[in-house]
């Protein structure tokens, strides 16, 4: 991999996120309110998002957690007020700048339930809490076997990763707007692509549950072929949801208070080990297809027998460039990168020059492009129309 066009100076591939942060983040971040979803901790093991948001809080970004439950989210405020606190007495030297406030909000996000999404929402504006100049979409389920369903009969991927992200991306649109330049943050995935060796994933808004796929998971492991499909469908919503985002924002631009200033992201943080996302695999001890499914796990997400395999301060060093990197905003430096050209698909909206909003979709810390389905302009209007339906919004 040639060097990234984002990466600050000092910053590799591999540089872990503190290195990041201490290259890309100056003081104007203190002034910068961050909500961010999927912040947890998994047998002790913190996850990408709970180190994204250790790392601004240590910058002075004002971080606000969201929980499935508001006992979760303000454990998890705690848990990394603590491990700051540690970092502190440890290299009290490192740690002479301001940190930010980490607010666990006192309310629920559940994103399986759009209801839930709405009642957050309420609880938000209600508090009349800050503006939001990063929202960072990192909750995610990863592969379920069982066709698991939310309480509306919908699938679980589908719902959590698209739905309940699309319905709290646009019920937010007054804080985020209230943000001098803000920047929306999906956190995707190369599987958005499909099954290696299979035909590339398309769109199926006809079969959302992904029952034409069998859900036998010891046949097909590690989770069966349905579960596998819901969760890379699930993928690239999250690119075409970003797509039409963008689209959108940009149709509005003339009135725009955000005119020229903000972005929509998605970054794949890559083969990440430790977080929470195989946990619904069965591994069962004892069982044939569960000590297969383990062998499979050790195999796929492990750095030492993977080299793909990146650990989670290097997923969030991505993260947090995709929330910060100065050359994702239509700027000078921006328009630099327009006239020096050409610019990866997923740069090239048509309207970005004349102050519109830039998609962007990062890999391997670069800009890059997402698929051919991902680019289908079609299919991402269609999406939107159809996740309006089933959210209730007009
Ligand atoms: N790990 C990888 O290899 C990898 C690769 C590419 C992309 N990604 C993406 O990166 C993101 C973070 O993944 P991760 O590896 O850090 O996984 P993780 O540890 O499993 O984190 C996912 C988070 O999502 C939360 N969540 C799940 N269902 C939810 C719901 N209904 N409402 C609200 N929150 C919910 C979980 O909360 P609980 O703790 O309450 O369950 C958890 O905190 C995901 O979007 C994933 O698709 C990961």
């Amino acid at each position: 991999m040639g060097q990234s066009t984002l990466l600050p100076l000092g910053c590799d591939a591999d540089s872990n996120a503190d290195t990041i942060a201490n290259a890309l983040l100056d003081t104007s971040v203190r002034d910068t309110t961050v909500l961010i979803t999927g912040v947890g901790v998994h047998n002790k093991r913190p996850n990408i998002c709970w180190e994204v948001a250790r790392i601004l809080a240590k910058h002075g970004v004002t971080v606000c957690i969201t929980s499935r439950t508001a006992k979760k989210a303000k454990a998890l405020a705690r848990s990394l007020q603590l491990a700051l606190d540690k970092e502190d007495s440890e290299t009290p030297s490192e740690n002479l700048r301001p940190r930010g406030r980490i607010i666990g909000i006192s309310k629920a996000l559940d994103l399986s339930s759009a209801d839930s999404v709405y009642d957050f929402v309420d609880e938000w504006d209600r508090h009349g809490l800050e503006c939001v100049d990063r929202l960072i979409l990192g909750a995610g389920l990863g592969l379920v076997p069982g066709r698991q369903r939310t309480t509306d009969r919908i699938d679980a991927n589908f719902a959590v990763n698209h739905l309940g992200h699309f319905l709290l991306t646009n019920l937010m649109l007054d804080a985020l707007r209230a943000s001098k330049a803000f920047r929306v943050v999906v956190l995707g995935s190369e599987m958005h692509r499909g099954i290696p060796g299979t035909d590339p994933i398309e769109l199926d808004l006809e079969d959302i549950n992904c029952e034409e796929y069998t859900d036998d998971w010891e046949a097909h492991p590690p989770c069966g072929q349905a579960a596998y499909m819901s969760y890379a469908r699930s993928k690239l919503c999250n690119v075409l949801f970003a797509r039409q985002f963008a689209k959108n924002l940009t149709n509005l631009r003339k009135w725009a208070p955000w005119k020229g200033t903000s972005s929509v992201v998605v970054v794949d943080p890559g083969l990440t080990v430790r977080t929470g996302l195989t946990r619904h695999v069965p591994v069962t001890p004892g069982s044939k297809a569960g000590e297969r499914n383990r062998a499979i796990l050790t195999r796929t997400y492990s750095r030492k027998n993977n080299p793909r395999a990146r650990s989670v301060r290097q997923a969030a060093g991505d993260v947090i460039l995709a929330a910060f990197a100065p050359t994702l905003q239509p700027s000078s430096v921006y328009e630099e990168m327009v006239k020096e050209g050409p610019l990866p698909r997923s740069g090239k909206n048509e309207d970005v020059q004349s102050g519109g909003t830039p998609f962007w979709y990062l890999r391997e810390r670069d800009v890059s492009d997402p698929s051919e389905a991902a680019l289908d302009d079609e299919a991402a209007q269609d999406l939107w129309e159809f996740s309006c339906d089933l959210v209730g919004l007009k």
